[in-house]
């Protein structure tokens, strides 16, 4: 129950078991934090992460187990609690009140109901605490008005305003720029100086390798293990974390691109609020060419995918496809010449989520052989070529009979690329193909991702990852309040140099 040198831990965890329906999300993990250390945990999706951190933070109970807090036994049964005694946790998903202010929402929950609240004495401990920590927001801003990352700021400030001792920050970076990200890092390292405890968690292993001095990994719930990170290598932490040899795949040297296959000029497209959300975008893609657009999210990525694809109408611009003017072409005309779209959200948009997997594989292609023939639909058709794709492209989970909605975001995503890839398509467009999936499911989306680009496909790839961009396109456009703001090669791009146009800063050309 005590480090080395004697001090009691900032909080151990033995033994703790916590399951959702029957399903074990925590079985029988156990975990050490140390004063003034970063310890990140590193697991796949769905591997327990923040279950463990929701009940260090005292927002669940576990069904069995212990746990200390500074030596001494303890079990949170709220927030509320757990805050009071120093342990604070910054969700995926914020728990900010949008219409109060900064300084309102770091009041919120501390102070008792019906004291009046000094608004300028507020203001300053935010500007404060700001200050000190590199966590500048505006204290009179409200939040509605404020960036991701400056709403990530203001739930750091919540808890050092209550001044916690142990932070839990549950993937932080996901919404984060990598500049953000990297700020974040700074002001965690400061608060381990100066000798608080941050509980990072990250399915990012070069993340967890920059910023933590231990890991602990989860596997399927369970602690795999705790290693020092100076100690742990990549490749052994990624083992550890999906249980067997893994390596994302990358481009290689590819061949060079063919004929302008996707041919975009000066598209403009409104969003739903009637305001242009881009703003004159052009470009190429080339057959066999994998094009990346970089930025961070709603920067006019979606406006501009459903404009492509037919789902929303152009203002303005001329989109083509092998050539032919598709600009005024409904969404089934332009699949017919060979346009395929993976959407973000997979269920809705992209999969129904009521039909069946087979039905759902069919869902495209069954005006066509083989099944169709004629107008007859051929029963046996569904049956095999179902078969024959949940077998190739190794979707996982499939139950005979049961919806498509039942299966995990991987194996879903699996099935739609599947679906659109079997069309054969001249020009392939996807959004943000791996969010959420696990590592092992981005591996088999990002090796797909890559066979279409051998086999000639043009690709249009839009994400917000910037690791996934730079790994699979050739090419790379930075998208920014609905322009295109900076391109290059991706043998030049640097995450520094993308996250500096995503930011809106255009970069000084070196001659
Ligand atoms: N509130 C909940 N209700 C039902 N199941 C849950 C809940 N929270 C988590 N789970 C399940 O527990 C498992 C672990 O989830 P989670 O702790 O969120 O993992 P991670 O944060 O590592 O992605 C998953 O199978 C998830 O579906
Ligand atoms: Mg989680």
């Amino acid at each position: 129950m005590s480090t080395s040198n004697g001090e009691p831990l900032a909080v151990e965890l033995r033994n703790v078991d916590k399951a959702f329906y029957g399903v074990k999300a925590n079985d029988n993990v156990s975990f050490e934090l140390a004063r003034g250390e970063v310890h990140a945990l590193l697991g796949e999706n769905g591997a327990g992460k923040s279950t463990l951190c929701s009940i260090l933070a005292g927002l669940y109970r576990p069904d069995a187990g212990e746990m200390w807090f500074e030596g001494k036994p303890a079990l949170f049964k709220t927030p509320k609690d757990a805050l009071a005694a120093g342990v604070g946790m910054v969700y995926q998903h914020f728990r900010l009140v949008s219409n109060l202010t900064v300084a309102e929402n770091l009041a919120l929950g501390h102070h008792d109901q019906g004291v009046r609240l000094d608004q300028k004495e507020l203001a300053r401990a935010a500007e404060e605490l700001g200050e000190r920590y590199d966590l500048a927001v505006d204290p009179t801003a409200r939040i509605w008005q404020l960036s991701v990352g400056e709403q990530q700021r203001v739930e750091i400030l919540k808890l050092l305003y209550r001044d916690a001792k142990i932070l839990i920050l549950d993937e932080p970076t996901a919404v984060l720029t990598p500049q953000e990200g990297q700020a974040l890092f700074k002001t965690m390292r400061q608060l381990a100086g100066e000798g608080r405890s941050i509980i990072f968690v990250s399915h990012k292993l070069d993340e967890v390798k920059q910023v933590s001095d231990r890991v602990t990994v989860l596997r399927n719930g369970k602690t795999v293990g705790g290693v020092a990170t100076k100690d742990a290598d990549a490749r052994e932490l990624a083992r550890m974390m999906v249980g067997r040899d893994l390596e994302l795949p990358t481009r290689s040297a590819s061949a060079p691109p063919g004929e302008v296959m996707f041919s975009v000029s000066d598209v403009r497209v409104l969003s739903d609020r009637g305001l242009e959300a881009v703003r004159g975008v052009s470009f190429e893609v080339r057959a066999g060419e994998i094009v990346g657009i970089a930025g961070v999210s709603g920067n006019g990525q979606r406006e501009l995918a459903q404009g492509l694809v037919g789902l929303r109408r152009l203002t303005a611009g001329r989109v083509e496809i092998d050539g032919e003017d598709v600009t005024s072409d409904t969404v089934l005309e332009r699949i017919d010449k060979g346009l395929a779209y993976v959407p973000q959200s997979r269920l809705g948009m992209g999969l129904a989520p009521g039909l069946t997997t087979e039905e759902n594989l069919a869902l495209k292609a069954f005006r066509r052989p083989p099944y169709s023939r004629g107008r007859t639909l051929v029963a046996s058709a569904f049956r095999d070529e179902g078969a024959r794709q949940i077998e190739q492209y190794d979707i996982r989970g499939v139950r005979p009979g049961l919806p498509i909605r039942l299966l995990s975001g991987g194996n879903l995503q699996k099935a739609l690329l599947a679906r659109e890839v079997e069309l054969e398509p001249k020009v392939l467009i996807l959004r943000s193909p791996t969010r959420g999936l696990d590592v092992g499911a981005t591996e088999a989306v990002r090796n797909q991702i890559l066979a279409e680009g051998v086999r000639g496909t043009a690709v249009l790839l839009i994400s917000e990852d910037l690791d996934e961009l730079m790994a699979l396109a050739d090419r790379l456009l930075v998208i920014y309040e609905g322009e295109i703001v900076g391109e290059m090669q991706t043998e030049e791009a640097t995450s520094e140099r993308l996250g500096l146009l995503m930011a809106g800063q255009r970069v000084e050309e070196s001659a």
